[in-house]
């Protein structure tokens, strides 16, 4: 399976702070932004890796992380995405990457506590569709929200103002080939964007979408607030790492 991280976009929630960069290469505690979803690709045991980044900075990218040495890899790609024309446009462009594969694809401003190892390796085993992460969370109305019932999605509905569920769809995505078939069927949603919601609710159609639950706290950190919070999750988990619970509550106090 091959790896996608999406770090398009103009991040324009975290204006000024995106004004002279890339969303995706703001620190989150001790690295920036893109470092964790291409971990979570890497812990996931895929090796073959494409970044789609945007704007005025895509060259940053290169030279912060060159041919991921840091990550054990051998090589990375990289594409461009012109504008911002939503999640699935960007992932558009990673076709003739995938050649024909399976792939995961993890927006660049999501970040994991655990590990997807198990949904990947499921993933690998299954013939064709899609596989989606869930997670349960309080503010529901902030993303795409899948609708659950007898173990089988019925359906997402993107930020809805009622939510059916508290089912968050995380951003990480496993898709067969034809992702970029449906793709190609969009039209853009009242934002001007495609969406990635319509790609899932297509599969959902075709009765080709599993999903699981995702393990450990997940954020995404394209608001001041989420920003703040993923530095502050990722704090925590590395300081009760390396120094124990001390350390945390220490930091807390600062
Ligand atoms: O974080 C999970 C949520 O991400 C999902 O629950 C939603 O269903 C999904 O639509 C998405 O919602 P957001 O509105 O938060 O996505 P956002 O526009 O912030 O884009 C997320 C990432 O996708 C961003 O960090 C980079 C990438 N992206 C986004 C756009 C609009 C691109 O690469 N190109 C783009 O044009």
């Amino acid at each position: 399976m091959k790896g996608i991280v999406l770090a398009g976009g103009t991040g324009s929630r975290l204006f000024p702070l995106t004004k002279i960069t890339n969303k995706h290469l703001l620190p989150i505690y001790d690295r920036p932004m893109i470092y964790y979803p291409i971990q979570t690709l890497v812990d996931a045991d895929i090796q073959d890796i494409m970044i789609v980044t945007g704007g005025r900075n895509s060259g940053d990218f290169l030279r912060l992380l060159a041919n991921g040495k840091e990550f054990g890899l051998k090589h990375i790609n990289y594409t461009y995405q012109e504008g911002e024309g939503g999640i699935a446009d960007a992932l558009a462009l990673a076709e003739h990457f995938a050649d024909g594969q399976q792939i995961c694809v993890v927006l660049g401003d999501n970040i994991i506590q655990g590990s997807i190892r198990a949904a990947a390796d499921q993933f690998r085993s299954q013939a064709a569709g899609a596989h989606i992460l869930l997670k349960e969370v309080q503010d529901a109305e902030r993303f795409g929200v899948a609708e659950v019932e007898g173990g089988r999605i019925l359906g997402i509905e993107e930020k809805p103002r009622n939510p059916k569920s508290n089912y968050a769809v995380t951003g990480i995505y496993m898709y067969d080939a034809t992702v970029f078939e449906k793709i190609k069927t969009l039209v853009p949603s009242g934002r001007g964007e495609l969406e990635i919601t319509d790609v899932n609710n297509a599969y959902i159609a075709e009765g080709n979408m599993t999903f699981s639950f995702l393990d450990g706290w997940w954020t995404d950190a394209g608001t001041f607030d989420s920003l703040l919070r993923a530095t502050n999750l990722v704090a925590q988990s590395v300081l009760r790492k390396e120094s124990g619970q001390d350390a945390v509550e220490r930091a807390v106090q600062v």
